[in-house]
């Protein structure tokens, strides 16, 4: 992955919350290969087998903590004490489902959690650059299939989705109230939000998750079940994401005046996008073998049915490109899952087998 626009991660301070999940765990590797000093707070691997545990990332931290965002107290003192110089906040209850079941913690954590994570950033008095990790589900859905722009209005029809774009207004408020641009030299803080779009790559066992379902489908020989086989999706690897959310805040410490705290989608190119039956055949071509069938359930809740990215923004401003084609990105995921299988204990090889492709991969 690309080292950041200019600047080395080697040593630096890094605060990641959610580092014990799936994208986190990537993050935490993509930032130990830098040379960076990276402290982890979030709870405990969400799944199991986790990335976090398959991958020994805890060997990779400076500092591991468990701990909840909610909790505001705890929270500010493992930051103080980081004296981060970036920060990256992914915790969340990141699955749209589990949003339908348990609303409330959902809003806790996202919204709550965020604004924790950003009055924490502002009693350390530290200058630093912050990512707030949201989702390309904090927009108001567009009924046509438009690509979603930053500056669209945000919404949400689910627990999960309205708590993404919530997130998105406190990390907005208190960028205009806590750290306002034009007070830069006092307090030293930029801020910026993330929209990523429907991310794939080894090591994601969350339930709900289309490729948990998959890699479950073929290990029980059966075919598997989907909701919305027409859907469309902003797939991408894991990978193209984390490298663009590096690049920006390396950005924001080389060239803190230059007003990158703001929102940034990063997605797959225009036509990059695929359907839900198209992601699938590509995967079970990759993976030799595998069948899928439709099971549309009428009391399921509502999904959108097109979600697109426009990435434009991060193409001409930040001059990021997605480095794995969605064929790309699906082939690897499965070679990844079928390493796996066939020796657990290869999962941080696995990784660093896609780190080493995505850097030699043309930008
Ligand atoms: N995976 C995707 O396709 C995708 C797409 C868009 C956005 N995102 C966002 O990226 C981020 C990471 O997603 P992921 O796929 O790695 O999710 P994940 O569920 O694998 O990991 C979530 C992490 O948050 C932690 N966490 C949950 N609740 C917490 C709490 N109350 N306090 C502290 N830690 C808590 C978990 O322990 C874990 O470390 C999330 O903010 C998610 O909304 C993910």
């Amino acid at each position: 992955m690309a080292a950041g626009d200019g600047i080395a991660w080697g040593g630096r301070r890094v605060f990641v919350t959610g580092h014990t999940g799936f994208k986190g765990a990537w993050l935490v590797q993509a930032l130990a290969r830098q040379g960076a000093e990276v402290t982890g707070y979030a709870l405990p691997p969400p799944t199991t087998p986790s990335l976090f545990e398959a991958a020994g990332v805890a060997g990779l931290l400076r500092r591991h903590v468990t701990g909840d965002v909610r909790d505001a107290e705890h929270l500010a003192a493992e930051l103080a004490a980081a004296r981060p110089e970036a920060v990256f906040h992914l915790a969340a209850q990141a699955l749209v489902r589990r949003g339908h079941r348990e609303p409330v913690e959902t809003f806790a954590t996202n919204v709550t959690g965020t604004a924790a994570l950003l009055e924490a950033v502002r009693r350390a008095a530290i200058p630093c650059a912050v990512i707030v990790v949201t989702s390309d589900k904090c927009y108001e859905p567009h009924d046509d299939g438009r690509p979603h722009r930053e500056e669209d209005a945000l919404g949400g029809r689910d627990p999960y989705s309205a708590s993404k774009a919530c997130a998105e207004l406190v990390a907005a408020a208190a960028r205009r109230s806590s750290f306002p641009p034009e007070r830069l030299v006092d307090h030293g803080v930029q801020v910026a939000t993330v929209r990523a779009g429907n991310v794939v790559g080894g090591g994601d066992w969350a339930e709900d998750r289309l490729v948990t379902d998959l890699v479950a489908a073929r290990t029980a020989g059966r075919p598997v079940k989907l909701r919305h086989p027409d859907a469309i999706r902003p797939w991408q690897h894991v990978l193209d994401p984390l490298s663009g959310y590096l690049d920006l805040a390396a950005r924001m410490l080389r060239d803190p005046a230059a007003g990158y705290g703001r929102a940034w989608n990063f997605g797959p190119l225009p036509g990059g996008d695929l359907t839900v039956a198209a992601f699938v055949e590509a995967f079970f071509a990759a993976a030799g073998g595998g069948s899928w069938i439709s099971a549309a359930d009428p009391r399921a809740p509502v999904e959108t049915v097109v979600l697109r990215l426009a990435v434009d923004r991060a193409v001409a401003d930040l001059g990021w490109r997605p480095r794995f084609a969605p064929t790309v990105a699906i082939a690897r995921t499965a070679a990844w899952y079928r390493g796996f299988s066939a020796d657990p204990s290869a999962a941080r090889r696995l990784c660093d087998d896609d780190f080493r492709a995505h850097e030699e991969a043309s930008a």
